[in-house]
């Protein structure tokens, strides 16, 4: 057995902060005890680690990644060892990704291609959402399968008609089928068919720039199909959870509906906490960088969504990490913003903006920090207590973070194999001065220490309201 002693530390949960040291038996967390239990020479360890002026944290949980994923006539930059290796630089040690069902294919298909992009590969721990772009009494049946298998969440898409978008039929069935076999739905909620109409309207009038991607997908698009999954949701008898949400008037239809005690969730992103269509708008081509849907919003909106996380109306910050090069994959749509490949960079730098923006600047507190990048989606997304928490017997995924410490956001030291970094150039004060998987420490003062294959596949539990 491996023991391992964090010391001096102070323990931080999404509920509590306390001081203490934290012992660690092979990759389980066995006790948590009084600062200096263990100082004496009787007490032998075979790892130990100075948390001294530190906060040791759960490690991050990241509910919406596409690694490896064809999408916009090109496929994301990072696959699984690349992501995962800079989810890790970044403090985050579990990660659900997006497998796909091809039009026409059974789940399983698409659930054995993903299986094999990722398996022995990544540096964290690993699931899978499913991406349903075809629901039939078929694959409806089939849901049934994939749960037991540990999916036990499911993608649908209102955008992107002629690829990913359903119809409102099969979002409903596909709903009704969730409620009965204890699946979450996730859903992309844009209104994608009169945003099409938007788009080719303002082609035809020879705006090809980067900034018409915000100015054809209005928030309206977003409120509506918004209101419209819960209300479906609420017909189906099942729960719904809003991926990637970045309009206040969509924040409105879920605030409404928590109102209600309707069991409705949302996470939202840091591209919409930090950034706005003012990048979208930089000149030269450079707005490419910042195409992603649903589109950056004005400035204004971005303390919208953080009132959100603070009246617990949303609850999970992921990245929804799709990242294109400029060169040779943002670029093919120089002519047309139609054809930039939707998606940016952001497993690796999650925490360290959330820790900067957020709880530096007063804005969240170090425990809803906590809640918002690890406990709530182990909670909804059925890994707690095994991960998500400091406690006796859950796994030993833990940060230790460095409060006070500096750097500055750049895509030469950032590790995600992309071009670019949406935030070059800004400074940030927080980084993990240890990362731990499964009681093994894998980052050590930004150099990576494990190996590509730690991470495990995490078979997920059904959705819960506990
Ligand atoms: O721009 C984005 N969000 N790309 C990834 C696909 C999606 O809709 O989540
Ligand atoms: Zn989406
Ligand atoms: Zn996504």
């Amino acid at each position: 057995m491996t023991r391992t002693l964090i010391h001096g530390g102070t323990v931080v949960t999404a509920i509590d902060t306390y001081a203490a040291d934290v012992v660690l038996a092979d990759d389980k967390i066995a006790a948590l005890v009084a600062p200096g239990t263990f100082s004496g020479p009787e007490a032998s360890f075979d790892v130990t680690l100075d948390a001294r002026g530190n906060y040791v944290m759960p490690g991050g949980i990241d509910a919406h990644t596409h690694l490896d994923m064809p999408f916009g006539g090109t496929t994301s930059s990072d696959d699984f060892q690349t992501g995962t290796l800079a989810a890790a630089y970044g403090g985050t040690t579990s990660l659900v990704d997006f497998a796909i069902q091809a039009k026409g294919q059974a789940l399983r298909t698409g659930l054995d291609t993903w299986h094999a992009k990722a398996e022995g590969k990544t540096a964290i721990d690993y699931g899978f959402h499913m991406i349903m772009t075809d629901v039939n009494e078929s694959t409806a049946a089939e849901m049934g399968d994939v749960v037991k298998e540990g999916i036990t969440s499911f993608k649908m898409f209102m955008a992107y008609p002629g690829v990913l978008f359903v119809d409102d039929g099969q979002i409903f069935r596909a709903m009704q089928r969730a409620g009965e076999v204890g699946a979450l739905i996730c859903m992309h909620a844009e209104n994608g068919i009169p945003i099409d109409i938007l788009v080719q309207q303002a082609l035809a009038k020879g705006h090809t720039a980067p900034k018409y991607h915000s100015l054809t997908r209005p928030q309206i698009a977003e409120a509506e199909g918004t209101h419209r999954a819960i209300c479906l949701a609420e017909m189906a008898g099942a729960p719904v959870y809003m991926v990637h949400l970045s309009a206040e008037r969509a924040l409105m239809e879920v605030v409404e509906a928590r109102d209600r005690g309707l069991p409705t969730f949302a996470e939202t992103c840091p591209q919409y906490l930090f950034l706005s269509e003012e990048d979208l708008a930089r000149p030269d081509f450079e707005g490419a960088k910042f195409v992603c849907t649903p589109p950056l919003r004005p400035k204004a909106m971005q303390e919208d969504l953080w009132r959100g996380l603070r009246t617990h109306d949303l609850q999970v910050v992921s990245t929804d990490h799709c990242p294109f090069c400029m060169k040779g994959q943002k670029d093919l749509g120089k002519d047309s913003f139609a054809k930039i490949p939707n998606g940016m960079p952001g497993i690796e730098t999650r925490l360290y903006l959330l820790w900067d923006g957020g709880v530096a600047k007063g804005r969240i507190s170090l425990n809803r920090f906590v809640e918002i990048t690890s406990t709530a989606p182990a909670k909804i997304f059925g890994l707690y207590p095994h991960k998500g928490t400091i406690a006796i017997g859950a796994d030993a995924d833990l940060v230790v973070w460095d409060p006070k410490k500096k750097h500055v956001l750049s895509q030469k030291t950032l590790h995600m194999r992309v071009d670019y970094s949406p935030y070059e150039g800004q400074e940030v004060t927080g980084a993990p001065a240890y990362v731990l998987l499964g009681g093994k420490v894998i980052v050590d003062h930004f150099k990576y220490v494990g190996n590509a294959g730690d991470g495990r596949f995490l078979k997920r539990a059904t959705f819960g309201l506990g």
